[in-house]
């Protein structure tokens, strides 16, 4: 699909579907009034009549028989002004982009680029509005033998229209194109089935993706992580006949030396629960359970494509949870990298597991800070839904800078305490921890573990379990893979700066 930014005449662009944004209780916009005329005031006597009003999300399509040179035209309503958000932009311009593409729209023309939003600039509102687009109509079928050719979307475009300059604009389209690029990757990946997305080929598509960026791809192998004393992870791959992987990507866009953000993704490529094994009703949703991976896999190929000028390093461990003669036991101690020893009272709680060995690897990099992401608990998901990725951590600044790109991306994070009080639900009578706490408070007790392998630096930790999939399409996330954390990485990484 081509997605490009062009400065043309509305009136005058050769396009299957024009989308044109509507404000509730608003004159029309200029080019909006543009259009309207030339299709015999369709839209205000249709606003007049009150069946279209301009209300968030509120779709009005019509094919223009000639009267222009867009086949047909959508008006998406944006809400009222004043409640205008980026958000609710990326939303609208999702409805708006299904709704072409359900008129078998190949090709789209958006003027939602240059909407005005109180507060934000034409740069990150060009961006979302592409977002928006983009995003809502991914599709995943490499699986499929039918391929329904004919009825994709080919080439997606963005027009100015007005007589100021529109850098900005260019800017923003760009940037949401890399983003889009790295969301579509990060979906792919997670949608893949488990036969498919094993350790290996997670670690051979970050190789692919490294070769064909700046990125640095290393991988660490089963003897690797042996000698480093990976035990919670190797417990874990144990039952599996897939060899473990343990992925590092780097990207050097900042000073020599300068300590660099370092990014974990939990990438369990298929959790069966492994001897403590799950219900088979929705197990093979458990394939997800490398969103997180994926979503430092992908965020890595976006900070490269926009070349942030600070390093970043993603580390990925992937492995299998599956039971087997040789998979580890309720019961079993097993001792991390770090030395200290894990009681494994339930072997469905691997993801902490995984990830206490990639804690603690990260401070090989002296990082500046730290944050992990996992689909860890199902209690996340009683706690917050769908709406949400819980957010625990020891360092508040950090918290703080992840609300407030969640708000901004609409990738929302919402934060859950990390009492020592917690701490007492994890003694073992037999090892230093054991690796569950109970039913109260399970996504937070998952955290506290986490905590004691981090290292001095600051920490947070955003648990997915409840936003990586979706059951039900959303305005711009199709029902499956959300590729949730891309988004919301590049932008906490963007706002920190160099
Ligand atoms: N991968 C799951 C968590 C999960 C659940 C992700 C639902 C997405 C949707 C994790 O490994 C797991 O199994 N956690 C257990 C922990 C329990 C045994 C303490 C859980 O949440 O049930
Ligand atoms: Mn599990
Ligand atoms: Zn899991």
């Amino acid at each position: 699909m081509k997605v490009h930014f062009v400065k043309s005449d509305p009136l005058k662009i050769k396009t299957d579907c024009l989308i044109i944004g509507v404000l509730e209780n608003q004159k029309l916009s200029r080019v909006a009034r543009t259009i309207d005329q030339a299709l015999k005031g369709i839209i205000s006597s249709t606003i007049k009549k009150k069946d279209f009003q301009g209300k968030l999300k509120e779709l009005f399509s019509t094919y223009t028989l000639g009267a222009i040179e867009a086949k047909s035209v959508i008006f998406v309503g944006l809400g009222k002004k004043e409640d205008l958000t980026l958000e609710k932009l990326r939303q609208a311009s999702g409805i708006a982009t299904k709704g072409a593409k359900k008129l078998k729209a190949k090709k789209i023309s958006s003027l939602l680029a240059d909407t005005s939003i109180k507060g934000s600039d034409a740069d990150s509102v060009a961006q979302a509005s592409a977002e928006g687009s983009i995003l809502s109509i991914y599709e995943f079928n490499e699986h499929k033998t039918d391929k329904e050719k004919g009825k994709k979307v080919e080439d997606i475009s963005f027009l100015s229209h007005s007589e100021t300059p529109d850098k900005g604009i260019a800017q923003g389209l760009k940037r949401a194109k890399s983003v889009c690029d790295a969301v579509y990757l990060a979906r792919d990946l997670i949608t893949q089935p488990g036969n498919t997305a094993t350790p290996t080929f997670l670690a051979n598509e970050a190789k692919k993706i490294a070769a064909k960026s700046t990125l640095q791809c290393k991988i660490l192998n089963l003897k690797d992580m042996e000698k480093l004393g990976m035990g919670a992870l190797i417990g874990v791959t144990k039952g599996s006949a897939e060899p473990p992987k343990f992925i590092i990507l780097e990207h050097k866009g900042g000073k020599k030396g300068s300590a660099p953000v370092v990014l974990v993704g939990k990438g369990l490529t298929f959790d069966s629960g492994g001897i403590s094994i799950k219900p088979g009703q929705g197990m093979e949703e458990m394939k997800t359970d490398m969103s997180g991976g994926a979503a430092v896999i992908a965020a890595m190929k976006a900070v490269s494509a926009l070349k942030l000028k600070l390093n970043v390093v993603g580390l990925v461990p992937a492995s299998e949870n599956l039971p087997d003669g040789k998979a580890n036991k309720p019961g079993d101690v097993l001792t991390a990298m770090s030395g200290q020893t894990i009681e494994v009272i339930n072997t469905d709680a691997e993801g902490r597991l995984i990830l206490a060995d990639a804690l603690c690897y990260a401070e090989k990099f002296k990082p500046r800070l730290v944050i992990d992401i996992a689909t860890l608990t199902g209690a996340c998901v009683v706690a917050l839904g769908h709406h949400a990725s819980g957010l625990m951590g020891t360092d508040q600044k950090l918290m703080d800078s992840l609300v407030v790109a969640g708000e901004v991306t609409g990738e929302r994070v919402w934060p859950l305490p990390l009492f020592e009080e917690y701490d007492e639900q994890i003694k073992s009578d037999v090892a230093d921890m054991k690796n569950i706490g109970g039913r109260a408070g399970g996504s937070i007790t998952a955290a506290a573990m986490l905590k004691k392998f981090t290292g001095k630096y600051p920490w947070a930790h955003v648990d997915i379990a409840g936003t990586a999939w979706t059951d039900k399409a959303k305005p711009y996330i199709p029902k499956g893979a959300a590729g949730v954390g891309v988004r919301l990485f590049v932008q906490l990484l963007r706002d920190l700066g160099s």
